[in-house]
């Protein structure tokens, strides 16, 4: 029954905003635990690419899709459970959305939604999700603090914690580093390639080098179509498609 092998198959995707394609026939897939990149210039679909695969699109009324999206085999605008979709493919954003509550209950906040009730069983989960995520030492004496209080770069790790509490199967990052400094976004950096042993992670970037160090494939995005894909050695040192060359060397975008 299962023919797809692979965690996550992306094909011939087409997606529009009323009368306007945003995506034009997009295959794509993640064959398990890595890193996929998707760069390219602004507005050429990249946001929707990743919406449109833990069904955020599904609040934006003008939008429709055609094609398919398999999580694991299953079609995900068939009969799946958007709620139970949403924990297995995770979402974090460009900018940090702390929840205004306290750190630990900002982690433990989708356990609960999901029936999670015991105190301690919480306590676990959120001390693991933390450290998972790199903030555990900064944050173990303030978790009654509220999540405000933190900085820019710890705000954006408790978010990925937030994620990581759901235990998702993918872990989408929608330019999760343009907000931070230098030193914030090398620990996410640093941090993504540790995720990678449990998660599928995509991340949006438009930051070259940030592509070239944290991923394993790059696909290239221009106005709404995937340009190239591969690994991602082979797309920034042997692209084989003209205009990824330009955009990689920084010709344009
Ligand atoms: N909610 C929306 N309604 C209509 N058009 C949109 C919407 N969101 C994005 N778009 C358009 O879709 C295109 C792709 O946008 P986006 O996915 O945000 O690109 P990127 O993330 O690569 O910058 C752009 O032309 C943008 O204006
Ligand atoms: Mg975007």
């Amino acid at each position: 029954m299962n023919t797809i092998p692979e965690k996550l198959t992306v094909r011939e995707l087409d997606l529009f905003y009323g009368d306007f394609q945003a995506l034009k026939k997009i295959n794509f897939s993640l064959a398990g635990k890595e890193v996929s990149a998707l760069i390219g210039p602004s507005g050429c679909g990249k946001s929707t690419f990743i919406r449109v695969l833990n069904r955020m699109n599904d609040l934006i009324p003008s939008c429709r899709i055609a094609g398919n999206i398999f999580l694991d085999g299953e079609d995900i605008y068939g009969g799946i459970d958007v709620t139970e979709l949403r924990s297995r493919v995770g979402m974090v954003f460009q900018k940090p959305n702390p929840f205004a509550m306290s750190i630990f209950d900002n982690i433990a906040y989708g356990p609960r939604m999901q029936g999670i009730k015991d105190k301690r069983k919480l306590a676990g989960l959120v001390e693991q999700s933390l450290v998972k995520a790199a903030l555990w030492n900064e944050v173990k004496d303030r978790l009654k603090k509220s999540a405000l209080s933190l900085s820019g770069g710890q705000q954006q790790r408790l978010c990925i914690a937030r994620s990581i509490a759901m235990a998702p199967e993918i872990i989408l990052m929608d330019e999760p580093t343009s907000a931070l400094d230098p030193i914030a976004t090398g620990k996410i950096e640093e941090l993504i390639g540790e995720l990678k042993q449990d998660y599928s992670i995509i991340i949006v970037t438009h930051a070259m080098h940030q592509a070239a160090r944290v991923s394993d494939k790059t696909a290239f995005f221009l106005l709404g179509e995937i340009i190239e894909w591969g690994d991602t050695k082979e797309v920034f040192t042997n692209p084989k498609d003209r205009r990824t060359e330009d955009y990689i060397s920084g010709r344009f975008g």
